[in-house]
């Protein structure tokens, strides 16, 4: 396979297990996949998905949210991290962070998250939970660019899942979460112009 000649820079946001991004990690290793995995934030020095990001070679930053006396400072300080190593898009992947209207705005168009419901429904956390009191015969996750209201803007994918009889919230999680690993590689290639 012939490398993409203008791979474009992605860095990864995540605060806990990381399993998003490691399928990110695992399909930017197709030569011809149209992003590289330049970079990942967490805001949390303890998750998990650090150790993975590191043991694939792959530059990592924690930045503790605690360390800043508002939202938007740690904003800035992720940012800066972007910005020092040309990042060209940012993909959420587990980041438990509300992200400020400023920084939304500074990377509009150029950010994605990952979330497991089928948009519009089910915005929030909890959202296997819900969807099972809810009745829905259907599940699912969506990858969409992010705007300044949570779980909004306009999606790029969705992937749908059946609600069994006996589910309970950690299996529909686990139907969902598989579906979750296949897209978000799709929907950064998507965005990355491939
Ligand atoms: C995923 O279900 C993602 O959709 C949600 O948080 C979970 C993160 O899991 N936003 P992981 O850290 O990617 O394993």
């Amino acid at each position: 396979m012939t490398a993409a000649p203008d791979r474009k820079r992605a860095a990864i946001l995540i605060s806990g297990r990381g399993s998003n991004m490691a399928a990110l990690i695992e399909a930017a290793k197709a030569p011809a996949y149209p992003a590289s995995i330049a970079l990942v934030i967490s805001n949390n020095p303890e998750a998990a998905g650090l150790g993975h990001a590191r043991a694939e070679g792959i530059p990592t930053v924690a930045l503790s949210h605690k360390n800043f006396p508002d939202r938007e400072s740690f904003d800035r300080a992720v940012h800066a991290e972007l910005e020092e190593k040309a990042i060209d898009l940012v993909a959420l992947a587990g980041f438990m962070r509300v992200l400020s209207p400023w920084f939304c705005r500074q990377w509009e168009g150029r950010l994605l998250n990952i979330h497991p419901s089928l948009l519009p429904k089910f915005k929030g956390v909890d959202t296997h939970r819900r969807a099972l009191e809810a009745g829905e015969a259907e599940h699912g996750c969506t990858v969409h660019v992010v705007t300044p209201d949570l779980d909004d803007g306009p999606i790029i994918l969705q992937a749908r899942v059946p609600v069994l009889p006996d589910d309970t919230t950690d299996s529909l999680a686990a139907r969902v979460l598989a579906e979750e690993h296949r897209i978000y590689p799709l929907a950064l290639a998507k965005a990355a112009g491939g």
